[in-house]
């Protein structure tokens, strides 16, 4: 297949990322007799350095022409004044907007390697396979703001509309895994959870097959460092997602290994891991690669279809993590080039031996 992927390497050990990701879709491409079209593009603080703002249109209009979108991180202390105007994290966020893509896909699946890191007891991760569906273009952090000297406030709105479709999305994809939907609100506080509430049982009517469950938040919090196993998937609002996942993330042994899909309602979504710009490790070759090349995986998936090409980068993934090979983050000592250099390797010796068995079918 043909496909146009823009590739937004952003700030910190964003580009360190987008290289791995680079890299992994090259072998893709080669292995599979794809074509795909990957130009970078700036955006967050690099782009605000380069051309003023931190989503250039140039930016944003190859976006929406591209068939997926990949990014590695925005953000920084040489931007990040509270006072300024501009910000990079606005260029990420008018991005998610303007794609559109309000559901934000977060899988966390805990590699048994990397148990042993987690702040819980392996005993307690077992099985642990939790699918956050975070609504990612609404809430408080799409609401009006205003600030005077001491006064500041931010509005939290969110429509029915825009609760049905993050809803239906998680229900959906719950009936493709074990049929359960977590919706986590504040509804004992906030209107716009009494909604969000109310509008998740109406949706639930529209799948039988799935159960619907509430938590509240606080709660919720609570029960995923004392249940993570009882979970599947967890729909919510756009800053409870935000924090959630990042608690999650712990689970897992560290930020840098959860990836992220978001998807509107058309096939271009845009895909990140979930770690930030990491600005203390910038260019010293340490960053993880994982999540990113896990996103990597989800835009296969997502976005283009390949599914036997996810699986395989999936696969490949597991594997090298199994071996110990690991980047600071997680205890090792490998750089961001020897986890990608092998997890290409693994890659390329799988297809190798996935065409001897074709030769081996066609008799050659
Ligand atoms: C995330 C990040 C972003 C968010 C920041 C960088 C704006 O924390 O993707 O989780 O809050 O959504
Ligand atoms: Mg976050």
């Amino acid at each position: 297949m043909k496909a146009t992927i823009a590739m937004l390497p952003g700030d910190g050990i964003g580009p360190e990322v987008t290289a791995a990701v680079q890299a992994v879709l090259k072998v893709v491409a080669r292995g599979w007799q794809h074509t795909f079209n990957c130009n970078e593009y700036p955006i967050g603080g690099c782009a605000m350095d380069a051309c003023g703002e931190p989503l250039p249109a140039t930016t944003l209009n190859a976006c929406l022409r591209a068939d997926a979108v990949f990014l590695g991180a925005v953000g920084g202390p040489k931007w990040s004044d509270p006072r300024a105007a501009v910000r990079p994290e606005q260029g990420l966020l008018k991005l998610r907007s303007g794609l559109g893509v309000y559901a934000n896909l977060r899988p966390l699946r805990i590699h048994p390697r990397l148990a042993s890191l987690s702040p819980l007891r392996p005993e307690r991760l077992v099985g642990v396979d939790i699918l956050f569906v975070r609504e990612l273009t609404g809430g408080a952090y799409f609401g009006a703001k205003t600030r005077t000297e001491d006064f500041a406030t931010d509005e939290c709105r969110y429509s029915v509309e825009e609760i049905e479709r993050l809803m239906r999305r998680a229900f959906a994809l719950a009936r493709g895994r074990r049929g359960k939907v977590t919706s986590v609100d504040k509804a004992n506080v906030l209107e716009t959870s009494r909604l969000w509430r109310e509008t998740a049982e109406r949706v639930a009517t529209e799948f039988p097959e799935v159960t619907l469950e509430h938590q509240l938040v606080d709660s919720m919090a609570m029960l995923l460092l004392t249940h993570p196993q009882d979970y599947d998937v967890v729909a919510t609002e756009n800053l409870f997602g935000d924090i959630l996942s990042d608690e999650a993330a712990a689970l897992a042994g560290s930020l840098g290994v959860l990836p992220s899909a978001s998807l509107g309602d058309g096939r271009c979504g845009l895909y990140e891991p979930i770690h930030g710009s990491a600005p203390d490790i910038a260019g010293k070759g340490w960053a993880n690669p994982l999540g990113a090349l896990f996103s990597a995986a989800l835009l296969l998936r997502h976005s283009l279809g390949l599914e036997a090409e996810a699986q395989a980068i999936e696969a490949a993934l597991d594997e090298v993590i199994s071996r110990g090979l690991l980047t600071r983050d997680l205890g090792g000592q490998a750089s961001t080039r020897e986890v990608t250099d092998a997890l290409l390797h693994t890659l390329e010796m799988g297809l190798e031996s996935h065409k001897a068995v074709d030769r081996g079918h066609s008799g050659c």
